[in-house]
């Protein structure tokens, strides 16, 4: 794979990782079940290519990453032992777990450690410095390897010790699945094939306000589903029933329509919703117009003309970028809307990019997401990305060219 778009920054493939011991900061924040067990493992199989491409050049291979959201101390149920024997599975190769991710234990065992090993450090989020972005934290962290490969997209967006602290110190380059996410939001963010549409959905406007603003100027259709439709409706003077509007956003709506209008992008609202009587399953539903919905009614989902409508738009684009469900696909009553969407993206020849988040688990749950281009990895990372702000944890790699 040639290295097109994460220009300027040096990759895994532009440095000499043979025998040296790599310090790789992977995303493996993956959910659990009720049961504590690994719930999804993409997460997991998405750094397998640059921990294959490491043994397989006989370095030493220390793994990091944070699970979930410890406060600083040891979460027993956080302990990243579940992911190494995951790993290890996968890899069909021995993943050797640490108790803590610094200290003489961890030293000594990656003195230890042979051409082709692999070790996976603790939970950093045990210790309160990695969040804090701790100079000492990092540099003990660094201490450990002679190469930093940061290859956990989904934690980019972060200013945390081991995304930008350990880079200060170690020749620092972005791993495989780093640099595959990085380029697919580039491409299609600045050289689209056109037309390019974008979904937007999810619960609230103010979540997305950003990425709408960067995404405008660049759409031919930008299509608007899920909660946030109900802020869009209202900032055109309609009735949302009991549906949450962001009122202290409606002027910032306003200007994005009238923007989308200067600009001729065809901006999409749904034409019919089904709405409830509260977001559970169960519960009596309604499909309405959109410009009717009752006093008391929630959207919950876009309605089957709405579906059909966005179906055709997107079905003559060569582009598509979708962030955010078109309802509570959580529940199978309000999925449908969802599930359109995810189906007309899966049968799009052109580029199609799922934006992270609820969407990645949209089309998994669906079964659709090998149909798409690239489904990202990243929840906030990718709302950064669309939102054309710079990832921390890109930023703070080696320029590429530097020795
Ligand atoms: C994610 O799940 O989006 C990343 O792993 C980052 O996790 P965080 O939101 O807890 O920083």
């Amino acid at each position: 794979m040639q290295n097109v778009i994460l220009r300027g920054k040096k990759t895994i493939r532009e440095i000499d990782v043979r025998g040296k011991r790599v310090l790789v900061r992977a995303d493996f924040n993956v959910p659990l079940d009720e049961d504590g067990a690994i719930a999804d493992d993409t997460r997991i199989r998405a750094s397998l290519p640059t921990i294959r491409y490491l043994c397989e050049r006989d370095a030493r291979v220390i793994l990091c990453s944070h699970l979930d959201r410890p406060k600083g101390v040891v979460e027993e149920r956080l302990r990243l032992a579940l992911v190494a024997n995951r790993l290890s599975v996968l890899l069909d190769r021995p993943v050797v777990t640490l108790q803590d991710c610094i200290g003489p234990e961890v030293e000594s065992a990656v003195a230890a450690m042979n051409g082709g090993d692999i070790v996976l450090l603790e939970n950093l989020r045990f210790h309160p410095e990695e969040r804090a972005g701790d100079p000492a934290f990092a540099e003990n962290l660094a201490s450990l390897a002679e190469i930093y490969v940061n290859d956990a997209f989904g934690a980019s967006h972060r200013a945390h010790a081991s995304v930008v602290g350990v880079p200060e110190h170690l020749p620092a380059v972005a791993g495989l699945l780093l640099e595959k996410e990085v380029d697919a939001f580039t491409r299609i963010l600045e050289n689209p094939e056109r037309p390019f549409a974008a979904v937007i959905g999810g619960a609230k406007v103010s979540d997305k306000l950003e990425v709408l603003e960067n995404i405008i100027p660049r759409v031919d259709a930008l299509i608007i589903g899920g909660g946030m439709a109900a802020t869009f409706l209202a900032s055109r003077g309609y009735g949302t029933g009991a549906s949450h509007v962001e009122t202290d956003r409606l002027d910032a709506v306003r200007k994005l329509e009238e923007r989308a209008t200067e600009l001729g992008v065809r901006l999409l609202l749904p034409r019919d919703v089904v709405v409830a009587e509260r977001l559970e399953a169960g519960v009596p539903v309604r499909v309405v117009s959109a410009t009717e919905i009752p006093d008391g009614w929630v959207i919950a989902d876009i309605g089957p003309e709405a579906a059909d409508e966005f179906s055709r738009e997107l079905g003559g684009a060569r582009t598509v970028v979708w962030n955010g469900p078109m309802g509570v696909f959580e529940i199978p009553e309000f999925a449908e809307g969802t599930r359109r969407v995810a189906a007309s993206l899966a049968n799009l020849s052109g580029t199609t990019v799922i934006g992270g988040g609820s969407t990645t688990d949209a089309v998994q749950r669906f079964g659709l997401a090998d149909q798409m281009t690239h489904v990202s990895t990243g929840g906030g990372a990718a709302l950064t990305m669309l939102a054309g702000k710079p990832l921390p944890g890109v930023t703070s790699l080696d320029d590429a060219g530097t020795p």
